[in-house]
Formats: structure tokens, sequence, C-alpha cells
């Protein structure tokens, strides 16, 4: 059975108060709470928050991630950050490849490769995002484009892969309110495992965790993570308040 992960994207949101309160709004929430299954929660602020974070999580179920991170292992690249630098405040996953970044900075997949083997000396688990736009799932391209966009990931070597996190986000869906339906999600997820398993065999597709992001809220999360192959999510705005985190969190640890 594989363990679900809740992980919430703050993107460019909260000054330091604000995330720390958010942070032990969750904290104590999830003090609180009965969960039916085990299931992993990570926080994904902003840099600045990540030492602070580290601190207040000890001792909670909590874990800390990392937006992003450089190419490079270390140098002259003013304003980056690197692996060993996020793993050393507490960091234990990182994103990839989220939509956002590779529009607005233009990450090209050399680049994404590049920082998933930073992270994999680190120790760090990358969660990497694929997604289609609007107009190549109208096309009917989704699965084509998606596929290629794994694809990049398999030059990596089975042990090295099987360290890895996928996340679907389709980009239609972000931050617009518009859900995949849970079907869609399913049929884009059970896809991905195929990809996965033609290229490094079932059992490694069988354990690798892909989560489901785009618009999770809590009204449509317990539906969607019902699903077989749709084993948690990454959740952006319903992240930034910890009633909302919480209850998504819920609906993952008695969604088995
Ligand atoms: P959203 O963002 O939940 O606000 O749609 C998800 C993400 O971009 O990770």
């Amino acid at each position: 059975m594989r363990k679900k992960v809740v992980a919430g994207n703050w993107k460019m949101n909260m000054n330091l108060d604000e995330g720390l309160s958010l942070a032990k709004g969750i904290v104590n929430s999830l003090k609180s709470m009965e969960m039916e299954n085990d299931l992993d929660v990570v926080l994904i602020p902003p840099f600045i928050h990540l030492n602070e974070l580290n601190g207040l999580l000890k001792d909670s179920r909590l874990a800390l991630g990392a937006q992003n991170v450089h190419k490079e292992t270390s140098g002259a690249f003013t304003g980056e950050v690197s692996a060993s630098m996020v793993k050393s405040v507490g960091v234990d996953y990182c994103l990839v490849g989220h939509s956002e970044r590779r529009v607005y900075q233009q990450e090209s997949d050399d680049e994404l490769i590049a920082k998933v083997n930073q992270l994999l000396k680190e120790d760090i688990q990358a969660i990497f995002c694929v997604g289609e736009s609007l107009e190549e799932r109208e096309s009917g391209k989704e699965k084509e484009v998606i596929a290629d966009q794994l694809a990049v990931l398999f030059d990596l070597d089975e042990s090295d892969f099987s360290n890895l996190i996928i996340a679907y986000e389709p980009v239609w869906a972000i931050g617009t309110g518009k859900t995949a339906s849970s079907d869609q999600a399913q049929e884009m997820h059970a896809h991905i495992r195929a990809e996965i398993s033609n290229k490094y065999g079932s059992s490694i597709a069988d354990e690798i965790r892909i989560l489901y992001g785009g618009s999770c809220k809590p009204d449509n999360a317990a539906e969607l993570f019902s699903k077989k192959d749709v084993d948690g999510g990454l959740i952006g705005g319903a992240s930034l308040d910890a009633d909302s985190f919480v209850e998504i969190i819920k609906a993952a640890s008695w969604s088995f």
C-alpha cells in the first residue's frame, strides 16, 4: 500500500509571521486529530520560512519541503539557493518542474534533470510536476505531453527513480477553481503509472506515489483521493488556510 502524501505549496505568499502562525495552526490541529491511516504531510513555504519552520515542526508529524533549488552545487549564482543549503535547514522534499516555473522561468528539461540530480545527492525527495495546458488537452494531446515530460526522468537508474514523487497538475486547473474530475485524474494517473511500468517495470511503478494538484479543495479532495492511482495532493490556494488544509489532510487520512 502506498503511503499518501498531502503537500501544501505556499508559492509566493505569507511573510514570516503569517507563515509561522499558519504552520502553528496546522501543527495544533493535527495534534488532536485522529487519523485512520498514516500519511506524509509536507509544508512547502518560501525559502525565508524554512529555518524557523524546521524548529517549529520538530516533534510534529509535518515535514518540510522547498519550492525550488538551483541546478548547480554552489558558486557565483547570485540570488540562488542550493540543494545542500535547503538540506541544512531540514528540507526533505522539493518541487521540480512546477508549471509556473516552466512558464515564468522557462526552465528547460536539462535544467529540471540537473535539479533532480542535485536533490538526489542530498537525499531530498523531488516532487516532479507534470501537466498539460488547456490547449494541449483540447487538441487531444494530453497523454503524449505527459509522457514526454516524464521521459526526461528516464535516464535515471531504478534506485534513483524510485526516490521520486510525481505530481500531475493540469495547468488549466491550477489556481483557476477548475478541478479535473476524479475520473480525468484517475485516467491520467493510470497513464503515468503505465509509462513508468513500461520503463522500470511494474514493481517500481506500483510503489511510486502520484499526487494530484490543481484546485484541490476540502470539498473535492476525498473524491479525488478515493481513486486507485491518486496517492494524495499538491495543494496551492487551499494550503494557505489552516482549516482548509487540515480538512484536506483528513480526506487523505480517511480515503483508503
Ligand atoms: P492550486 O495550486 O491548488 O492553487 O490550484 C496547485 C499548485 O500549483 O501546486
